[in-house]
């Protein structure tokens, strides 16, 4: 099960807004149709936004018909800002898009560049997978035998197009023979936790309890959270971190009661040019996300919903920021800038 694969001249995605109801695979040979998928969110999670939007370029790269470098460059910027005008809050995808506008001003001729950029993104994709098969092993460690973890979201293959992140980690402590009891939210507005992440740790075997995400209080004041484990989809300088929406409640639930609380994500889900997490661009997605459940009216019609797809944990309620460079806490400021964020 693959969540994003090259194939030359097109790029075959698993579409995740179908599960667990379908397994559909889609091929994608446009790069508009990549940045539809990513606006969609048939393909999504941080680092796996970040490996599609390198493979859009690269697709649109490959039909650009230009008689100069400059026509060329021009072109690729316009494709690049299709990619980027998708969904804002991902630092992944920016890291991406970035590096393959570097390597496309790097040098040589128009085919030269065009072969380049596609050997960058299948490189993004490595790199990434290879992050978070290297940060699951070392979060696994933080994760004692019979704990129960809960974790929100979908942070595993499929949201990284690797292993997983905080997911990675769950399925890591697992495969070393820790008896686990997981319990994962469901992920109110799109159910990314009920849909997916049920889906990928029942096909792993590792069992699992779904709630909802109100419930998480509940079982957190009846002793029955060990841990909590999250993903990222940008980590400001001093720590504060944008993760899916109701994040940040987990996080004040789970200092009240004492419990642990880890954010796992690649070093280049890291932002150093942001100072706190105020500044973090949040994506606000359709109310109707909010007002129908899968296509069902579940409200009143026309009434007033907002739908902001992620919110701001502070870095005073994380116990432990995960990546494969290794484990940070407090004080977040320094070891945030030792591991730094890769270029
Ligand atoms: O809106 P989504 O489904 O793309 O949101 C995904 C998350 O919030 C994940 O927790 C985050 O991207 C980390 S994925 C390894």
């Amino acid at each position: 099960m693959k969540a994003i694969e090259w194939l030359g001249d097109r790029v075959r995605i698993l579409d995740q807004t179908r599960l667990p109801q379908e397994e559909v695979y889609l091929e994608l040979s446009r790069y508009q149709d990549i940045a539809s998928a990513i606006r969609k969110l048939k393909i999504r999670g941080a680092p796996a936004i970040g490996v599609a939007g390198a493979y859009g370029i690269a697709l649109g790269a490959l039909k650009i018909k230009a008689k100069s470098r400059e026509e060329f460059q021009e072109k690729l910027r316009a494709i690049s800002q299709t990619i980027a005008d998708t969904r804002p809050t991902a630092r992944n995808l920016f890291r991406a898009i970035d590096r393959m506008l570097k390597v496309a001003e790097a040098g040589g001729d128009i085919d030269q560049i065009k072969a380049a950029l596609v050997n960058e993104a299948i490189k993004i994709h490595t790199e990434e997978a290879e992050a978070t098969t290297k940060l699951s092993q070392l979060g696994a460690e933080l994760i004692e035998d019979s704990f129960a973890v809960l974790t929100h979201c979908n942070t595993g293959a499929l949201a990284t197009a690797g292993y997983g992140t905080a997911l990675g980690v769950i399925k890591k402590a697992w495969e070393q023979g820790k008896k686990l009891r997981v319990l994962v939210t469901e992920t109110r507005p799109l159910l990314q936790g009920a849909r997916i992440t049920a889906w990928e740790l029942k096909r792993a075997g590792i069992p699992f309890t779904l709630i909802t995400d109100s419930m998480a209080g509940y079982f957190m004041s009846r002793g029955e959270v060990d841990c909590v484990i999250v993903g990222a989809d940008r980590i400001a300088s001093n720590g504060d971190t944008a993760n899916k929406i109701g994040t940040y409640t987990l996080a004040v639930l789970a200092k009240e009661h004492s419990i642990p609380f880890y954010v796992a994500a690649p070093t280049t889900t890291i932002d150093l040019t942001l100072a706190s997490g105020a500044q973090i661009p949040i994506e606000q997605r359709s109310p109707e996300e909010v007002t129908r459940i899968q296509g069902v009216s579940i409200a009143p019609e026309g009434v007033n919903a907002q739908n902001p797809a992620f919110d701001i944990t502070p870095h005073q309620y994380i116990t432990a920021i995960i990546t494969e460079r290794g484990i940070i806490k407090e004080p977040y400021g320094e070891g945030i800038i030792r591991i730094g964020g890769r270029g």
